[in-house]
């Protein structure tokens, strides 16, 4: 039976971008706004101008947080909203949205972490070269203090920026997300500069002082080779490098890994590793699936991703639902790592729901899904893993990037027309959980 220590942080995600709705207050379009825009990015074509209308209906959101039970929420600020060019002064509007959520967490009990960064550049910094530029580091270092001036002093925890890898790789280098890019160097550019950033704000955050506990969150996955032979191990071992080593290594050890080395050739990180190796309180993961890859020559990179088997369990992003190697990422992190403390800052599955009936949605599979997870992150504790918490992704369900609203990852059904939410089942089973019911009984027939 899994056991969870009674310290243990139970909690959900969500994103600004993806939740806020676009709300006409002065904000600056960031390049998210720029890309949902335009035509074909966006499956159903939809954007996050309105997306969960969250803004509006903060205090009926706040309310579900509470009726969850959870003891922690993690949410990101717009930082458009506060700087609606990146930089200069900051917008008092913008920060009175986010004291009144602050605010309303810690009135119900609810412990606020705020991400800094969910993949929403402002587009007047992505217009002076985005990522690929050195100085959009300096320039989040400047924002993150201002938050940390602002509103640290009543923050739990403060994440710098979520998942610089996938918004390296599928922003910058596959195009799919925001800003589009599909430039090798400009990849390559973006990935040491969100590195940097990270490492920027956390120093100064941790010079302002102040309570709240700093981290940052990787987006990691085990890799493993499709076949036997040696070309498949190459292959994965380069794709376990770019994807979680260039992100884990740097902050976690001061280097770059040897892996992949050339394809940072031309950039000059010595001066800026120690800079971005610096002291976390928390390593945020974030774990949906593991990456199956093979040797390709067709590929600039030499490498392919192999879809999963047929054979295999899926959700209807496609990914394999395999919590075995969520138990196996939080094993290597203690063994090779040295054991960071580490909370699950995301993990959860979309499926196509049914239809709300009788105040409720049944989503079995979503349940099955958590419960299995929740079951590796015990067992990864109970090995000695220093797990300290779990996030759910999501409270309800919102703009999921290029996949528009086709993909439901919410514990919360959202009604597309009325915006009215509707708990899943699978709200009840955390709920649960969260209150101690082991895992386990989630997977009991009832
Ligand atoms: C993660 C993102 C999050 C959400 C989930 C499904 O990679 O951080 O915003 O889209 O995937």
């Amino acid at each position: 039976m899994s056991d969870f220590p009674s310290d243990f942080i139970w909690g959900v995600s969500t994103a600004a971008y993806q939740i806020e709705g676009a709300v006409d207050d002065g904000k600056g379009p960031s390049i998210w706004d720029t890309f949902a825009h335009e035509p074909g990015r966006i499956r159903d074509g939809t954007s996050g101008d309105v997306a969960c209308d969250h803004l509006r209906r903060m205090d009926e959101d706040l309310d579900l947080l509470a009726d969850l039970g959870v003891g922690a929420y993690r949410f990101s600020t717009a930082w458009t909203r506060l700087f609606p060019e990146g930089g200069g002064r900051l917008r008092r509007q913008g920060l009175d949205l986010y004291e009144r959520l602050v605010d309303g967490l810690l009135a119900r009990g609810i412990a606020p972490w705020l991400c800094l960064y969910h993949w929403d550049l402002p587009q007047a910094l992505q217009d002076r070269g985005g990522w690929a530029s050195r100085d959009t580091a300096l320039y989040f270092a400047d924002y993150a203090a201002a938050v940390g001036e602002h509103l640290g002093d009543r923050l739990d925890h403060v994440l710098m920026l979520n998942e610089p890898n996938v918004h390296a790789v599928l922003g910058h280098l596959l195009g799919v997300h925001a800003p589009g890019s599909t430039d090798l160097v400009t990849f390559r550019d973006a990935v040491h500069h969100l590195n940097l950033a990270t490492g920027l704000g956390l120093a100064r955050l941790r010079d302002l002082g102040g309570p709240a506990r700093l981290g940052t969150v990787l987006n990691l996955q085990p890799v493993v080779p499709a076949g036997d032979g040696e070309d498949d191990q190459r292959a994965a071992e380069l794709l376990d490098a770019v994807w979680n080593r260039w992100v884990l290594d740097p902050l976690l050890r001061g280097r770059y890994p040897e892996t992949g080395e050339a394809l940072l050739a031309g950039l000059d990180v010595d001066a800026d590793l120690p800079l971005i190796h610096q002291p976390i309180d928390v390593l945020g993961v974030n774990f949906y699936t593991r990456a199956q890859v093979r040797a390709s020559l067709e590929s600039p990179v030499g490498l392919e991703l192999v879809p999963p088997s047929d054979a295999s369990e899926t959700t209807a992003m496609g990914w394999e639902v395999v919590p075995e190697a969520l138990l196996a990422q939080l094993q290597e992190l203690k063994d090779d790592y040295g054991n960071p403390p580490v909370v699950i800052t995301e993990n959860g599955s979309a499926y196509p729901d049914p239809a709300p009936s009788g105040g409720r949605v049944e989503d079995p599979q979503r349940v099955r899904y958590l419960a299995r997870h929740l079951q590796a992150v015990g067992q990864a504790i109970a090995r000695g893993c220093d797990v300290r918490g779990y996030f759910a992704w999501t409270l309800v369900d919102n703009f999921e990037w290029a996949e528009g609203f086709t993909r439901r990852f919410g514990l919360v059904h959202l009604d597309l027309q009325t915006l009215r939410r509707t708990p899943k089942r699978s709200f009840d089973a955390y709920a649960a959980v969260v209150r101690g019911t082991a895992p386990e009984a989630l997977l009991e027939p009832t």
